[in-house]
């Protein structure tokens, strides 16, 4: 019935009926007002900005090979899409029709399937999916206006290639498709943001018997970096992937296939871009420190003794600051009786 109305809504705007063929989706999308306000009082936003999702990474793509629910108008609701689903796009190199499989292949093989075996607490519910993670903003509509940033086009190289292909669409495209699957898409901020969303969470760490992963890790200098704005600082994928993996290939610390199991920690840090020459010792430094008497002792008392140290000569600094001060302002003050004359 709610759709009803919306859909009335837009026919007023739309003085004429267009015979409303298959993909003819952004007919009614495209409006910047269609949205209503769901059972739980949220506000639902339906509006998909054309420009941005053809120029996005799934543009090519119909949206009903995503939204294969979608079958009548007014859709039913609560469509939800499913990632693993084929589309009509070929991977060249096999000829196979293209989907996400080898992705889900790689997730079931990590720590965030709930049947592996280093699993501490096995809820579904608190399992990511795909869209737990990728978060892409041209799904979520309301978002497209602060969080889409141009692909990176680089004038100088794509010069080079103009040298011999002259259409300037093929250029682009292959360029883009290339050079945006070189180098990582997202950079540490929104890896970390990314992670916040379960493992920042203090219930969510206390049901899976896990440190407030998020928390610990700003603490550190690797952390305090990329609040800071310095990008090449590790996030969590650099540190919980090893280097040749898929980034979803995380692992428990306790599974010997991780990155950051005890014996190969070190061989983590080692990475050319960070301390190359990290020996065997630097993987007993611990990431993810509570400051606790119990589960990291010495830690516990390094970080109790600093915070003596740095009161012990604060404190009496401070009060001889401040009884200084008092003499500047009142010169003659004195607690001392005067005598009578
Ligand atoms: C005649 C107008 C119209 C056309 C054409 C149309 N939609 Fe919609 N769509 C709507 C309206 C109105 C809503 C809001 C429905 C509601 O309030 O439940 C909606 C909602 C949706 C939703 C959210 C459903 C949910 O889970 O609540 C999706 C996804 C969607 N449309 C996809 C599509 C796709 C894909 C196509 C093309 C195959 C399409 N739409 C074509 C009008 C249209
Ligand atoms: C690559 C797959 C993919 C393609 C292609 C795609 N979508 Fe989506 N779309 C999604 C996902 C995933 C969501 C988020 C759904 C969720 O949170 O359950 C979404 C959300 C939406 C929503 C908001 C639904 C809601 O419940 O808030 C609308 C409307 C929508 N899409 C319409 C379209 C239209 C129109 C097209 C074609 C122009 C399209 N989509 C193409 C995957 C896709
Ligand atoms: C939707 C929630 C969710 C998101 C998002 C999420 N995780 Fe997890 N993660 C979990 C759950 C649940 C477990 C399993 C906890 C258990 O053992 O009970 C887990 C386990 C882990 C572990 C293993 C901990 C151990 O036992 O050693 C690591 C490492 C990890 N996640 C890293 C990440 C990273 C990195 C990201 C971001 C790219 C991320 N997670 C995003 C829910 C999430
Ligand atoms: C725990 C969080 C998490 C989950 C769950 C997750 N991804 Fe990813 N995904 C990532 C991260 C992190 C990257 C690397 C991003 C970058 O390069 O900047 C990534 C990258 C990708 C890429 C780019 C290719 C690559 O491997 O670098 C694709 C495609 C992808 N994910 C698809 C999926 C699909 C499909 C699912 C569901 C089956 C999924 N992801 C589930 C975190 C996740
Ligand atoms: C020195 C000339 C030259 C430069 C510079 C050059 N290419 Fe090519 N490219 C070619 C030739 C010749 C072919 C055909 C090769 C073949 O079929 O074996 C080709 C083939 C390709 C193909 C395969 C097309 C297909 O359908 O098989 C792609 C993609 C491509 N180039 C992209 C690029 C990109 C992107 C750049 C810039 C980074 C670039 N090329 C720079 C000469 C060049
Ligand atoms: C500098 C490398 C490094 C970075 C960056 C890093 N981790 Fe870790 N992580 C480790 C190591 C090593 C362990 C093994 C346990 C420990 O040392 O605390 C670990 C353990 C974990 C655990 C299990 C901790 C426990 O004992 O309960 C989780 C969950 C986790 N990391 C998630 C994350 C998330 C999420 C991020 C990003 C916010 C992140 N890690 C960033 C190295 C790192």
């Amino acid at each position: 019935m709610k759709s009803f109305f919306v859909l009335f809504f837009i026919l007023l705007f739309n003085s004429f009926l267009y015979a409303v063929d298959d993909e003819n989706c952004l007919l009614c999308h495209k409006y910047r007002t269609l949205s209503r306000i769901d059972e739980n009082g949220k506000t639902r936003l339906y509006y998909v900005n054309d420009e941005l999702f053809h120029k996005s990474v799934h543009g090519k793509i119909k949206c009903k090979e995503c939204h294969s629910q979608i079958t009548k108008i007014p859709h039913e609701e609560n469509t939800k899409v499913n990632c693993l689903n084929e589309c009509h796009i070929v991977e060249p190199s096999s000829e196979k029709r293209f989907s996400h499989k080898k992705v889900q292949e790689v997730l079931m093989n990590s720590i965030h399937n709930p049947k592996n075996k280093y699993v501490n607490y096995r809820d579904e519910r608190d399992f990511p999916d795909c869209i737990d993670c990728h978060n892409n903003p041209l799904f979520r509509p309301i978002q497209i206006f602060k969080d889409v940033t141009e692909e990176g086009l680089s004038e100088k190289a794509l010069a080079r290639c103009r040298l011999c292909h002259k259409e300037e669409k093929f250029v682009k495209y292959f360029y883009n498709h290339v050079s945006h699957r070189l180098h990582n898409s997202k950079n540490s901020a929104e890896i970390v943001r990314m992670c916040n969303k379960c493992h920042g969470k203090e219930e969510m760490a206390t049901k899976h018997k896990l440190v407030n992963a998020v928390a610990t890790y700003s603490d550190t200098f690797h952390g305090k970096a990329v609040t800071f704005g310095y990008d090449s600082a590790p996030d969590c994928i650099d540190c919980h992937v090893k280097e040749n993996e898929s980034a979803h290939a995380i692992r428990s610390y306790e599974d010997p296939k991780s990155a950051v199991y005890e014996k190969n920690r070190w061989k983590t840090c080692a990475k050319k871009m960070c301390h190359p020459d990290a020996t065997p010792g630097l993987g007993e430094v611990r990431m993810h420190v509570v400051i606790n008497k119990d589960l990291y002792k010495p830690e516990y008392y390094t970080a109790l003794g600093f915070t003596c140290l740095t009161l012990g000569a604060y404190l009496p600094l401070a009060l001889i600051l401040v009884l200084e001060l008092i003499r500047e302002i009142f010169p003659n003050l004195s607690f001392r009786r005067k005598r009578r004359k």
